[in-house]
């Protein structure tokens, strides 16, 4: 592929998501349009964004691959989905069911449901099988224009089993034309059958697990839930230290249903604080201020039935807003980033532009990955296309507007 150049167009707009502030309020008018344009792709990255004519000018016939495109097309930077957990074994089909006749998520995981249902779950599952159903759900997400998508362990809760999800993780990945971002979350919640504490459990993960991953290169990673059915501040502030100094990036299930996780995201200089439904303006203060990305997961509050998380509150604080899907098989089974973003952004009364920053270059930011989530020279040639000519319509639409191209380093993987 040495060299393979593309220009593609022209697209009646691309939304660069370029020249925008990685925190705070952003309005619409600061958006970046750029008309009529050509994407040059040369191998896996964009050279150049332009005038479609005047690159056409400039590259016919000089071996350039001329991609033209009939009609209206708008172009994104394709999609990042910073929070889920897609590798799973079993459904909780019952839970939904429970919560919506009235129980609630912690009566349920108290009467033997909830996460350790799925655990008990997938530790029935071969990696082999986990790992096709990791890929059949991926596919959803990259037909709806996501090109990058983090995923969790989370549902095996012991050394082996945690290995298990994450060489299925890993295997998923090789078969996937997108780019799966391992998160290793042995700490999700006490494994009801550890004969040890908690701080056993821990202990435990962090001395066996923690080099294991690190050998084989399996996560970059460390995320934990912080919440009384979970784990305590106290009790992860250990397990964050071992994981920094061995050089793992941290990230948090925060401030779910009861607060105190953000804090902890805070002093470990986490990547970022995810859920925040429980927020209250002291968080989102301590949240603005720091350098964490608060991420937001309407899809939790859809498949709960709860608050969103304060995304406003948190952007005119001066916050970082990211928005992932969370697509777990309890709390946010629908799985579906464009929908649920603009539903958040109905709700909080986000711009356009803030909506899109939060599925793509925040969202980057809180994968720590610098090379994707805006199209300009250098960045990765993964594009999200839509049959529209005014991007304002793929939000209006409500998720109901689906990619009709997607690109992953400069190949067309979905149209
Ligand atoms: O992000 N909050 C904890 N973990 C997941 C839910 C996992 C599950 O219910 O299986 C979440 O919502
Ligand atoms: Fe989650």
């Amino acid at each position: 592929m040495t060299g393979v150049k593309k220009l593609i167009g022209p697209f009646r707009q691309v939304i660069p998501m370029t020249g925008l502030p990685l925190k705070g309020a952003i309005p619409d008018t600061e958006l970046a349009v750029i008309s009529e344009a050509g994407i040059l792709v040369v191998e896996d990255k964009i050279d150049s964004i332009g005038k479609f004519s005047e690159l056409l000018t400039d590259f016919k016939g000089t071996g350039t691959e001329i991609i033209r495109l009939e009609g209206d097309h708008v172009c994104l930077p394709g999609l990042v989905d910073a929070h889920t957990h897609i590798c799973f074994g079993g459904s909780r089909a019952n839970d939904y069911a429970l919560r919506n006749s009235g129980k609630t998520y912690l009566e349920i995981a108290k009467a033997g449901g909830g996460i350790w249902d799925t655990v008990t779950q997938t530790r029935k599952a071969t990696k082999d099988k986990l790992a096709k159903h990791t890929v059949k759900l991926a596919k959803r997400h990259f037909k709806n224009g996501t090109t990058t998508l983090e995923v969790k362990s989370g549902y095996g809760l012991s050394v082996d089993e945690e290995l298990k999800m994450l060489y299925a993780i890993k295997e998923a990945n090789e078969i996937l034309p997108i780019d799966l971002i391992p998160t290793c979350l042995a700490a999700h919640m006490l494994p009801k059958d550890y004969p040890g504490s908690v701080d056993d459990y821990l202990t435990e993960i962090g001395t066996v697990l923690f080099p294991k991953l690190r050998e084989e290169g399996l996560a970059h990673r460390i995320d934990a839930f912080i919440e009384e059915s979970a784990f305590s501040a106290k009790q992860i502030a250990p397990y964050f230290k071992r994981a920094k100094d061995m050089g793992f990036d941290v990230t948090v299930h925060a401030d779910q249903f009861s607060t105190g996780g953000s804090e902890v995201a805070i002093q470990f200089d986490a990547l970022s604080a995810d859920h925040l439904e429980a927020s209250t303006q002291k968080e989102i203060e301590l949240l603005a201020k720091s350098k964490v990305i608060a991420t937001a997961l309407p899809g939790a509050s859809l498949g709960l039935g709860c608050n969103f998380a304060p995304a406003r509150k948190i952007l005119d604080a001066g916050g970082a807003l990211a928005i992932a899907s969370d697509h777990n098989p309890g709390s946010a089974p629908m799985g579906d980033l464009l929908t649920q973003a603009t539903i958040l952004g109905a709700f909080e009364k986000l711009s356009n532009t803030e909506v899109l920053a939060g599925i793509t270059f925040r969202a980057s930011a809180a994968l720590n990955l610098s090379d994707r989530g805006q199209l300009a020279k250098g960045y990765l040639a993964d594009l999200a296309v839509f049959h529209t000519n005014n991007y304002s319509e793929i939000l209006y639409n409500q998720g109901n507007l689906k990619p009709c191209m997607v690109w992953k380093n400069g190949e067309l993987i979905f149209d």
